[in-house]
């Protein structure tokens, strides 16, 4: 069969390695791809902002699943309007998607369902924001309703601060285009879990967990990026646990969507909070995540191509996935400068040698092939990631391969992992 994939990052490099080493695919387009997709796959040209572009691609291609990676053609209905045409399409609908793409909508949802999460208020004019602040104990963290790929949360440590980061939110100082609504919330404190599902709109399927680390600097310091590194354990909860988010906060928001009348087929992304009351929703994403997907896919031992349509056809109940123990880990190697400005077009070296550590796949996110030689194209340029017996071996794998590749003002953090091998040495002290 073939396979259409939308998205041009890690994530998408890891989903067209996991569907191609499917028994079933003959054929994985990606559009528009990578320089690392264009080894793997054929790409094709695109316009992720383009309903139409995506959907005369399709026609063309006539694939018999398409995936959609990134979360802007979600927020435009790409999904709906493939399945309007009768092709089978991986991902929410445009009303489904709404729990990523209005914090507003995802807050007021959550609270109509009792599902566990941050105190919160959605402001819709300044004079709101100034009532609103006052209400809340710093830190309060403000954020914009709509997509702004992460740029669109600040963390404030004043109400004075809070409410100016409120009004620039609004008035579209801060982003470059008003929030329309902005969400003030209580700040939550605890371990941040990465907690992803498979949904066919009733059931609810699990992946193994992982944890990101979205800051630049070592000890998560600096700005955010869009993920430096992730790595997943199964030791990052236990079975109770796991039992009890699918039970409090994954199947109630699959069943709340579907009372809502827009059921909820895809990945549902659960960023969670684990804090001394439990844990608690910081944010829904309607997608896989991006680095979390490369290191989960690396521990996927059933077929994910199985896995997708299971939940296009509503049959994840009878389709149980298979992991490999132990534990997998991807470190982000980054252009010098990311996330503030940074050069394109470096060539790259050493890809071949890192590829040849064992249990080593080496995921491109920002790259593009010219000539045969593989240039840097983003901020965010590789990831590479290890599956292995334990944490502590993933990672050393991961870094063994990361010190194989070079490029001018390359950077990666060198502490992927930290927290939970500095909880490994605490817990044996
Ligand atoms: P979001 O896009 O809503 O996940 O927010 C981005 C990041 O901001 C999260 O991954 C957290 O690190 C942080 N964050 C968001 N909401 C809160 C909160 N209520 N308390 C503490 N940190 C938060
Ligand atoms: N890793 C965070 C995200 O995919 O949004």
């Amino acid at each position: 069969m073939k396979v259409l994939i939308f998205g041009a990052g890690g994530r998408e490099d890891a989903l067209a390695w996991s569907v191609g080493r499917s028994g079933r695919v003959t054929e994985v387009v990606c559009a528009p791809g990578n320089g690392g997709m264009a080894q793997r796959a054929r790409c094709a040209p695109v316009d992720l902002k383009s309903i139409e572009a995506m959907v005369r691609l399709v026609e063309a291609e006539r694939p018999e699943l398409t995936i959609v990676g990134p979360e802007l053609p979600l927020s435009l209905g790409v999904v709906d309007a493939l399945a309007a045409r009768g092709f089978r399409v991986f991902g929410p609908t445009r009303a489904a998607a709404m729990l990523e793409t209005s914090k507003g909508f995802a807050k007021q949802f959550l609270e109509r369902h009792h599902i566990p999460t941050a105190n919160y208020a959605v402001c819709s004019s300044p004079a709101e924001i100034e009532k609103t602040v006052e209400l809340f104990h710093p830190p309060v963290v403000v954020k914009a309703d709509g997509l702004f790929a992460g740029k669109g949360v600040l963390i404030c440590h004043s109400r004075q601060t809070a409410a100016e980061a409120a009004h620039g939110l609004f008035s579209g100082a801060l982003l470059g285009e008003s929030a329309g609504q902005v969400v003030i919330e209580e700040f939550l404190e605890g371990d941040e879990i990465s907690f992803l599902c498979l949904s066919d709109g009733k059931h609810v399927t699990p992946l193994v967990p992982a944890q990101d680390h979205k800051r630049i600097g070592e000890g998560d310091t600096g700005p955010n990026t869009g993920g430096m590194g992730v790595y997943s354990t199964d030791a990052l909860l236990d079975p109770a646990m796991t039992e009890w988010i699918l039970r409090h906060i994954a199947e109630p928001t699959v069943a709340g969507m579907a009372a809502e009348g827009a059921p909820f087929t895809g990945v549902l992304y659960c960023g969670l909070m684990m804090t001394a009351r439990g844990p608690m929703v910081l944010e829904f994403n309607t997608r896989f995540g991006d680095p979390e997907t490369q290191a989960i896919l690396v521990r996927l031992e059933s077929d994910l191509v199985d896995a997708l349509e299971a939940s296009i056809d509503g049959r994840l109940a009878e389709t149980p996935l298979r992991w490999a123990a132990g534990a997998s880990a991807c470190v982000v190697t980054s252009s010098g400068g990311y996330p503030g400005s940074y050069k394109t077009g470096l060539p790259i070296a050493g890809l071949a040698d890192a590829a040849k550590v064992p249990g080593v796949e080496i995921f491109h996110a920002g790259t593009s092939l010219k000539d045969g030689q593989m240039l840097t194209a983003g901020g965010r340029v590789l990831g590479v990631t290890a599956a292995a017996a334990s944490l502590e071996e993933a990672l050393a794998r991961a870094y063994q391969a990361v010190a194989e590749i070079a490029y001018e003002g390359m950077y990666y953090r060198r502490d992927i992992g930290h927290r939970a091998l500095g909880k490994a040495k605490s817990h044996s002290s």
